[in-house]
């Protein structure tokens, strides 16, 4: 059961998630192609990555699913880390609001972080997460983005280690 999404949809993820091995030799918009095509979702892709497909579910938030083993980690990483890191680096961290088998919804982030406080903060944020026992990987800027307070936000942290 979800609040989010629908028994239909969970059945769709199912079903795409039995068929998920067939392509993982794929290139990566082969794969979220296929995922595309069996998943038959009424929303809007908005965005994929090797890992995982992206969809705006219209009400603030978004919907990802994983496109491999991998993706299915790295969902149950960042509900992990997000329910279970100090208050502080919450606010570093895209809200997630529920999750499943292969899939999770967090907040919708839109504005992207000017290079001019990525290049200012990006050390120190780092630092921040270190000292909390978090490894960041992949701090790239395809990853983030700027919060309504203007905080440096990840929205991709299925990578990181949480000791
Ligand atoms: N919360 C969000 N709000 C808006 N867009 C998002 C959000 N999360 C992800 N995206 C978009 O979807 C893309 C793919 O998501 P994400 O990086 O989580 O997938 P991935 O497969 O884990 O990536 P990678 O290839 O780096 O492993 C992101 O680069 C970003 O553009
Ligand atoms: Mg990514």
């Amino acid at each position: 059961m979800s609040v989010f999404l629908s028994n239909w949809e969970i059945k769709s993820i199912n079903l795409w998630l039995s068929k998920m091995h067939h392509y993982k030799d794929n290139s990566k918009s082969q794969r979220a192609n296929k995922a595309k095509e069996i998943l038959q979702l009424e929303h809007k892709m908005i965005g994929n990555g090797r890992n995982r497909i992206v969809y705006d579910l219209n009400n603030g938030y978004v919907l990802k699913v994983a496109l491999t083993e991998w993706g299915i980690q790295s969902n149950k990483t960042e509900f992990k880390i997000y329910n279970h890191c100090p208050v502080d680096l919450r606010e570093h961290l895209c809200l997630v609001k529920e999750d499943g088998h292969g899939w999770i919804i967090m907040k919708k982030m839109e504005i992207e972080v000017p290079d001019e406080i990525y290049n200012k903060e990006l050390a120190q944020l780092k630092n921040k997460f270190l000292a909390a026992g978090i490894k960041p990987k992949d701090m790239w800027k395809s990853n983030m983005k700027l919060s309504n307070k203007g905080k440096i936000t990840v929205v991709d942290y299925g990578n990181f280690i949480m000791y």
